[in-house]
């Protein structure tokens, strides 16, 4: 018989990502419907090895759906992946009598939390949070949403002076080492050429197509690329176009952090707060140590030490698409 939980923490942990604070809402409502006390937990597991915890109340969540960033703050803490750390850190939680964990956050996250719950008797659901959307078990990642329209958003504005200008652009996306945000946000922007690091980008072949194009007297043309891809980002394959292509104008655009911040999107905000309260419901009925996502719009569990050892990978049929597209 499984003991009862009745005091949960919350903490959102690694990069930040839009929705976290709508997650953070659900988690803490939740909780207080079921008569749970629910402590927040500040940056991260930073928060739980210094002890920085404080009771939240409903109001404490009040007016934070539409906000991004998270009030939890967020950071990525060395010490929590040393045992002296996380003993640190499970001391503290018992101090509050913290008995439950609710992890928004990433792959990286995620093995904190499977880490500490192999060791430990407080059980922790993952949610993920992450624009990067590079956790299998889910369709979606909270804040992946927002990040791809806030690209497709500034590459649209790119390609207005890339036309009046006939230049070439080579655009960075996030995403650290999975492509999902280039390849979403490529598409969507009719991009020639997307380069992410799931699959090897035959470069000769990239050249000869601008070749061709060039010689068609189409000088328009826009490269999304991965900032984890073969080459190391968008500048270096700027350079290796420039070099084979000196009469082409050739402008690199490097998108950066404007991509994980900003109001989340109505989708981030609908996942964010399904998945929190479905956190809280797992905590209750016992579902311990999973991470809770969305696969064909239902809820789904997959245990923490599953969780950290698959990648998402991308569907042969999307690079079917931008190749047919891009012709
Ligand atoms: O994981 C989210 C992410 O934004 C990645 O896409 C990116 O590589 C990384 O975080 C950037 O991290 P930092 O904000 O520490 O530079």
């Amino acid at each position: 018989m499984k003991k009862k939980v009745t005091k949960i923490g919350v903490l959102t942990s690694g990069g930040d990502s839009p929705g976290m604070n709508a997650c953070v809402r659900a988690v803490v409502r939740t909780g207080i419907y079921h008569g749970l006390e629910v402590f927040g937990i500040m940056r991260g597991y930073t928060g739980m090895v210094e002890n920085d915890i404080f009771k939240m109340e409903g109001r404490s969540v009040a007016n934070i759906i539409q906000r991004g960033g998270t009030i939890l703050k967020t950071s990525r803490c060395k010490e929590f992946f040393t045992p002296e750390g996380r003993k640190k850190a499970y001391d503290n939680l018992k101090k509050h009598g913290i008995d439950g964990l609710v992890i928004i956050g990433g792959d990286g996250s995620f093995r904190g939390a499977q880490i500490f719950s192999n060791e430990y008797d407080i059980p922790c659901i993952g949610l993920p949070g992450t624009i990067d959307k590079d956790i299998a078990g889910t369709d979606f990642t909270i804040g992946f949403d927002t990040a791809v329209n806030t690209a497709v958003e500034a590459i649209d504005k790119v390609r207005d002076t890339m036309d009046a200008h006939d230049r070439l652009f080579i655009i960075e996306v996030m995403g650290r080492d999975a492509g999902y945000i280039a390849l979403h946000s490529g598409i969507a922007t009719g991009a020639e050429n997307i380069l992410i690091p799931e699959r090897k980008t035959d470069i000769e072949e990239v050249i000869r197509q601008l070749a061709e194009k060039e010689r068609r007297h189409k000088l328009v043309n826009l490269i999304v690329v991965a900032e984890g891809d073969e080459f190391g980002g968008a500048n270096e394959v700027g350079k290796i176009i420039q070099e084979r292509l000196p009469q082409q104008e050739v402008r690199v655009c490097i998108l950066g952090h404007i991509q994980r911040g900003g109001s989340p999107s109505c989708f981030d905000r609908l996942i964010a707060s399904r998945m929190g309260y479905s956190a809280v419901e797992c905590l209750i009925e016992g579902k311990y140590n999973v991470f809770v996502g969305i696969v064909n719009n239902r809820m789904h569990y997959t245990p923490l030490n599953d969780a950290v050892k698959k990648k998402q990978r991308i569907s042969e049929e999307w690079m079917k698409i931008v190749k047919i597209l891009a012709s």
